[in-house]
């Protein structure tokens, strides 16, 4: 079963994803964290788009994703605190905007998920990645929900952070993803649009699992089977 769900910066794609994953017994893919790999890249080399080209043949990094997290090496070194700094987060988008490197974390979204059992989350998978998914979700909030509960998130983490810096960097993020020319953030026709403002995570978690159980496919006919409770 492949399961997508996009949507802007801090809508909860990750907690979500991760915990319909544990639930359905499927893979956990984050396809930011890719975006996020190649943006280190980037920066590491000088902001030099002809040597990201190169780099992006023989790149070096390596995902592994956990219920917990999406950990992320570049050779022996882990990276994966280094791809969630405030320098990559300003720089991550206009990366994720390049055709090349959308070209080369596609290919790796198909390897990721080449065992056809798999919760992506993203921005342009259910329109672009994987027009054929089984179960396609659009999670949104609006913005002052997303930053608030990504400024908890990075609070927590015991960053040193100001919520109207995390404001600004969502809203950026949201304007270059939804506006640029290829893959822009966009919910597929056919997904299903959740909007979590006023939602606990019990309840948005509850509602997507309630679509699957509810709506069998010609692939997925016992899908209800596969859920825990
Ligand atoms: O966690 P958050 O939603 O803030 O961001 P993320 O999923 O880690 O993605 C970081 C950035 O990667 C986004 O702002 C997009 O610019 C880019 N991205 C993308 O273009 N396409 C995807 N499928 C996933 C991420």
């Amino acid at each position: 079963m492949i399961i997508v769900i996009d949507g802007p910066a801090g809508a909860g794609k990750s907690t979500t994803a991760k915990e319909i994953a544990r639930r359905a017994g499927l893979d956990y893919v984050d396809s930011g964290a890719m975006y996020r790999g190649f943006t280190y890249l980037y920066l590491k080399h000088g902001k030099d788009r002809s040597r990201l080209a190169g780099l992006l043949d023989d790149h070096g990094l390596r995902f592994e994703f956990h219920s917990t997290e999406a950990r992320v090496f570049h050779g022996e070194m882990e990276i994966t605190s280094d791809i969630r700094s405030d320098i990559v987060n300003s720089h991550v988008s206009e990366v994720a905007a390049m055709e090349e490197v959308r070209n080369a974390v596609r290919l790796l979204l198909r390897d990721a998920s080449a065992n056809g059992n798999a919760v992506l989350e993203g921005r342009d998978l259910g329109t672009v990645v994987f027009p054929d998914a089984d179960y396609k979700f659009f999670l949104t909030a609006d913005p002052e929900a997303r930053a608030r509960r990504r400024y908890d998130e990075r609070i927590r983490k015991g960053e040193q952070v100001s919520l109207q810096q995390v404001r600004e960097n969502v809203d950026t993020r949201d304007r270059i993803d939804s506006s640029r020319d290829i893959a822009p953030l966009k919910k597929a026709d056919d997904a299903v649009e959740i909007e979590s403002t006023s939602l606990t995570f019990e309840e948005q978690v509850t509602r997507i699992l309630q679509h699957i159980r509810s709506t069998p496919t010609e692939t997925q006919p016992n899908n209800s089977d596969q859920l825990k409770q």
